[in-house]
């Protein structure tokens, strides 16, 4: 059973099948829905003349900041192109030039040119498009509009499959389950636990929330990737907003203030292309200076055709809320980006609870550290989710695999979740931004902590005392989720007293490689509270 409909989910969807498993997909909207969809820059692999693979993983290893895992990026790196190229036999067409090479282009921390994309900005939108297409050509069976909820398990601990809520028509919506001796979770990631964020509604961390309440092991929530162009739509702006892709960058777009100055030269040698934490930090820095809610990009002398060519979908983003890139320089600020953490896995995409997957971004591979590399992560999908699949495939054929439904038994002692009402989501957006945003520190990680722990002690007082929790919803069970992934981020984020990656802690600003060069590794107690 896979869990979600992104690169990650459909990719294994897809390698299951094609390897004779019995699969089935299951996704909170519909199939299209999800991050994948929205990515804009490309995806990254070593295809390029000259390029190697030895060069992107010395790319991907600076950006993580010495947190990431030498092995799972060299596997990415490696397996990279071939993936790319089996997308491509999928149905995914890329740009290409005149003589039918695929176009690439450059994004924060590449040294090279090694990102594919597609309809210009809209990569993610095309490889969404060729994947659902492949899905629907297999006639591999979806359900659409169920939210997994938590996994079971067997009298061995083994996953036996997950409960569902399936949303139906108005009072129709049900409790469900799906036994399956293999669960592959691609849920995406948690986005909407910050108030502005480039992610969609869908991203609220129900994957991660899911295997800690399993009893998985959950790692770096703390490096939370916030993208350093973001369209700026003011400072109350919330929810998911239009994301201005790296690649106008790499296209060779300037950063600058009010004043037009070029604040990143002299910051980096790779200057607007420095990876993406540094950018981010560059362009805080520069805010606080000047005392400005946001900075520019200024990609003026691209021109009216190469705004309408290669950025079709950014021109109609600014120019929708009345920014003319072509005659002004668009006003960014930094936004929630990507969860660089999440459920850790092995090379095989297994987690520590046996039959239990994960890849995608609610997967923790080891592949980016303390910051992702730009356009890594759905090549991280493709790579990984097939690697699954192959390992499913394996230990079916070993007999490691029950090939009988599976008996999950309830397991006693288990409280019922206090479940929070919707507009609590709200809430927890508001104190994961002042508190765990961008720039954090100790004092404002632990007011966040408190607030969030008041939060979870009205829920769990209101089960305990009166019986009574909010109505079982997708709404609440987001909520639900949202408050369980972000006291894990918070309480990583404040046992982390450094600054790495993309966790910047104002109150501890040096990077400690003899303390800190480690990974922060949660698991729940059993009790699950
Ligand atoms: C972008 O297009 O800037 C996003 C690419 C990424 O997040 O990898």
């Amino acid at each position: 059973m896979v869990v979600g409909s992104g690169v990650a989910g459909l990719t294994a969807a897809l390698r299951c099948e094609a390897a004779g498993l019995d699969t089935v997909v299951v996704t909170k909207a519909r199939l299209d829905d999800g991050s994948t969809r929205w990515a804009q820059g490309g995806i990254a692999a070593a295809l390029g003349e000259g390029d190697t693979p030895e060069q992107h993983l010395d790319d991907t290893l600076v950006a993580g900041a010495g947190l990431c895992d030498e092995g799972a990026v060299r596997i990415l790196v490696t397996e990279g192109p071939d993936a790319v190229r089996r997308l491509i036999e999928t149905g995914a067409h890329f740009d290409e030039s005149s003589e039918g090479a695929l176009e690439l282009t450059r994004e924060g921390g590449h040294h090279r040119r090694r990102i594919a994309h597609a309809g210009g900005d809209a990569t993610g939108a095309e490889i969404s498009r060729a994947l659902v297409e492949a899905v629907r050509a297999r006639a591999l069976r979806t359900v659409e509009n169920a939210l997994v909820l938590d996994l079971l398990t067997d009298a061995d601990g083994r996953t036996a499959g997950v409960t569902l809520h399936v949303m139906g028509e108005g009072q129709h919506d049900g409790v469900g389950a799906v036994h399956a001796p293999a669960v592959v979770l691609a849920t995406g990631g948690m986005g909407q636990v910050f108030s502005a964020t480039t992610n969609p509604n869908v991203s609220t961390g129900d994957g991660v929330a899911l295997a800690l309440r399993a009893g998985a092991e959950v790692s770096d929530l703390e490096f939370v990737q916030f993208h350093p162009t973001v369209l700026f739509l003011g400072p109350q702006a919330e929810g998911q907003q239009p994301l201005v892709s790296e690649a106008v960058r790499g296209e060779g777009a300037h950063l600058v203030d009010a004043d037009g100055v070029r604040f990143m030269v002299g910051q980096h040698e790779l200057a607007e292309l420095a990876p993406r934490d540094i950018v981010a930090k560059g362009i805080m820095r520069r805010m606080r200076e000047r005392d400005a809610a946001h900075m520019y990009l200024d990609a003026r002398h691209f021109g009216a055709d190469m705004w309408e060519h290669r950025f079709p979908t950014i021109l109609a983003a600014c120019r929708a809320h009345g920014i003319d890139p072509v005659r002004e320089p668009v006003p960014v600020a930094p936004a929630a980006h990507y969860a660089s953490g999440g459920v850790r896995t092995d090379a095989a995409g297994r987690t520590t609870v046996p039959g239990l997957y994960a890849c995608g971004e609610v997967a923790c591979t080891g592949v980016h550290g303390a910051n992702r590399l730009a356009s890594n992560s759905l090549l991280e999908g493709l790579v990984y989710a097939e690697r699954i699949a192959a390992d499913i495939a394996a230990a079916r054929s070993a007999d490691g695999l029950p090939a009988r439904v599976p008996q999950p038994v309830p397991h006693p002692g288990t409280p019922e979740h206090p479940l929070l009402a919707p507009e609590t989501r709200f809430a927890i957006q508001r104190i994961m931004t002042a508190g765990a945003g961008v720039l954090r520190s100790g004092h404002s990680l632990s007011r966040a902590a408190e607030q969030l722990q008041h939060l979870h002690a009205e829920a769990r007082d209101a089960l305990v005392e009166n019986g009574k929790t909010a109505e079982p919803g997708v709404d609440t069970w987001e909520a639900t989720n949202l408050l369980c992934v972000a006291r894990v981020l918070v309480a990583a984020a404040r046992l982390r007293e450094e600054t790495r990656g993309c966790h910047w802690r104002e109150d501890e600003p040096g990077r400690d490689d003899t303390a800190w060069r480690r990974h922060i590794v949660v698991r729940l107690n059993p009790d699950r509270t």
